[in-house]
C-alpha cells in the first residue's frame, strides 16, 4: 500500500453535493463534495455490498440508499442501524489544481 499522495481529480471537477467513484490501487474509494468540503471515503458501504455513490449526501453525512444508515464523512463513524461497522476514510488535500488523497486511514 502506497503512503504517496496521488492525484484523484481536477480541484474544480465536482460541485457541491457531487460524487466521484474511482479506484485507488484496487481499492474502491469515493470522493465526495459536501457542502464545499471534500472528503475520500470508502465507496462501498460496511453493512452490505453496495454503492455509497448510490446514495446521497445529507449535510456532513451520507447515507446509504439500500437500507438508510447514515456514515459521517469526517470519521467514517456509523451513524444509524443496521450498519454498525465503520468505513474508512482518507486524508485530502487540494495542491496544484488537483485533489490529492493517500490510502493512509484518516
Ligand atoms: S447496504 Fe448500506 S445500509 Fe445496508
Amino acid at each position: 500500500m502506497s503512503n504517496d499522495w496521488q492525484p484523484i481529480a481536477g480541484a474544480d471537477e465536482l460541485a457541491v453535493g457531487q460524487m466521484k467513484a474511482f479506484e485507488l490501487e484496487g481499492r474502491r474509494l469515493l470522493l465526495v463534495n459536501a457542502e464545499g468540503r471534500l472528503h475520500v471515503i470508502d465507496e462501498m458501504c460496511s453493512h452490505e455490498d453496495y454503492s455509497l455513490a448510490l446514495g446521497c449526501i445529507k449535510g456532513s453525512k451520507i447515507k446509504c440508499s439500500l437500507h438508510g444508515s447514515y456514515f459521517d464523512l469526517n470519521t467514517g463513524e456509523a451513524l444509524d442501524e443496521p450498519a454498525d461497522e465503520p468505513i474508512c476514510t482518507y486524508p485530502v488535500k487540494v495542491e496544484d489544481g488537483q485533489v490529492w488523497t493517500r490510502l493512509e486511514r484518516g
